[in-house]
């Protein structure tokens, strides 16, 4: 049995060749560590970093590439920059379709750092009223924060225009970006964005293990750890300029040399290029389960509005029961649950019962497609 790969969402799968031959080839033929020491081996690994920021710099519209310091994964990206800004008394707004890497560091703020929450209800199809955003700003209001596409309904959110309002307010903007990067255009300067986080594995088509963040030039950030980083290595206090600021410790130097390939490939190929195939995917799902009886489809339904991930159910089977099914009699992976996002499970309704999500990629094929519908429609019949 072939299996299909419908939980790009998780984790994109597969890869480009390239990133698979990046990471080898660091593994084998590179491998000294990045910014310690200045042999020749040390400088082609310093470089990876370098083309890597460079590459990121260019596909978000960053000016200074040095302003991107990578970490292990988005989740530490945003706990950066909101414990790494936010004090005690100020005030953080946020929609209610964030994810558990924005919620729990948030809910953990509130009840042990002194910081006040608000979460934006949004509409059952996961969309938000930029004017919501507005209407909730007070003026001990230090950051939005907020994703730019849902995990689960694929909701796309109106970054450009809270983005503004966050600038007319003097509000700092943070983005996270894991849903969208890589298929979606994000500009930073467009989009007013002072925080941008980002997941290597997703969309980037990096591996496992990497991701970032960007901060605007001039914003006070407070690391969460020190240590070394082969720069001011005499002084004992951490050096105050970014990458190395918010770096600390030897990089995932292989899994970034994949990620700079990850994205290279991105750049060549073309943002529309992927957005209009994962369009593409997504509205032959969206009008094949359509005409299934028995099934509720979740959020947009609407290929303008969502990126490819789409949630449904199936009236009387449990989300976890069709999952499996699909995985052992069909070979279809797809990931059920409540995804790391209770929020967003209550915003659209299924807290109790949670979803199945299907997440085609840029890999995935018409046929794959077809054969998914093909194999939840026999589910749905047997009921
Ligand atoms: C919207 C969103 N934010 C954050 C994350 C966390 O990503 P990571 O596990 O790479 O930190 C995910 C991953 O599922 C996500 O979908």
């Amino acid at each position: 049995m072939k299996t299909i790969y419908m939980d790009n969402a998780a984790t994109s799968y597969p890869k480009p060749e390239t990133v698979y031959q990046a990471i080898d080839n660091f593994n084998r033929n590179i491998g000294a560590n990045p910014g310690r020491g200045s042999n020749q081996q040390s400088l082609k690994s310093g470089s990876i970093l370098v083309e890597a920021r460079e590459a990121l710099a260019s596909l978000f519209n960053i000016a200074d590439s040095n302003q991107i310091a990578f970490m292990a994964n988005i989740t530490e990206a945003i706990n950066v920059g909101l414990k790494g800004i936010l004090k005690k008394g100020d005030h953080v707004i946020t929609t209610s379709m964030e994810h558990n890497s924005i919620a729990r560091p948030l809910y953990a703020m509130t009840e042990q750092g002194g910081v006040e929450w608000t979460a934006v209800p949004c509409a059952p199809d996961g969309s938000l009223d930029p004017q919501n955003i507005k209407q909730v700003i007070k003026p001990h209001t230090k950051m939005i924060c907020m994703l730019h596409a849902s995990n689960l309904t694929g909701t796309i959110m109106p970054i450009e225009q809270v983005g503004q309002i966050a600038s007319d307010h003097g509000v700092l903007f943070m983005v996270d970006s894991a849903q969208s990067a890589g298929v979606l255009p994000i500009d930073v300067e467009r989009h007013n964005i002072d925080l941008l986080a980002f997941t290597g594995h997703k969309s980037l088509l990096g591996p496992q293990g990497t991701g970032g963040l960007y901060i605007k030039p001039g914003i006070d950030i407070r690391p969460l750890k020190e240590g070394g980083t082969g720069s001011l290595s005499e002084h004992l206090a951490h050096p105050g300029m970014m990458p190395d600021l918010l770096e600390s410790g030897t990089h995932n130097t292989p899994g970034i040399a994949g990620l700079l390939a990850g994205v290279e490939f991105i750049n060549q190929t073309g943002i529309n290029v992927i957005e209009e195939h994962e369009a593409a995917m997504t509205e032959l799902l969206l009008s094949g389960l359509d005409a299934i009886k028995g099934l509720t489809v979740y959020g947009p339904r609407d290929i303008k509005r969502q990126t490819a991930v789409v949630a449904f159910n199936i009236d009387g089977i449990d989300c976890g029961a069709v999952s499996m099914m699909l995985d052992y009699e069909y070979g279809i992976i797809t990931r059920a649950g409540t995804h790391c996002t209770p929020m967003a499970h209550k915003t659209i309704g299924t807290l109790e019962l949670g979803a199945c999500r299907l997440s085609p990629g840029f890999f995935t094929t018409p046929e794959e497609i077809q054969a998914v519908i093909k194999a939840i429609a026999t589910i749905a019949a047997r009921n």
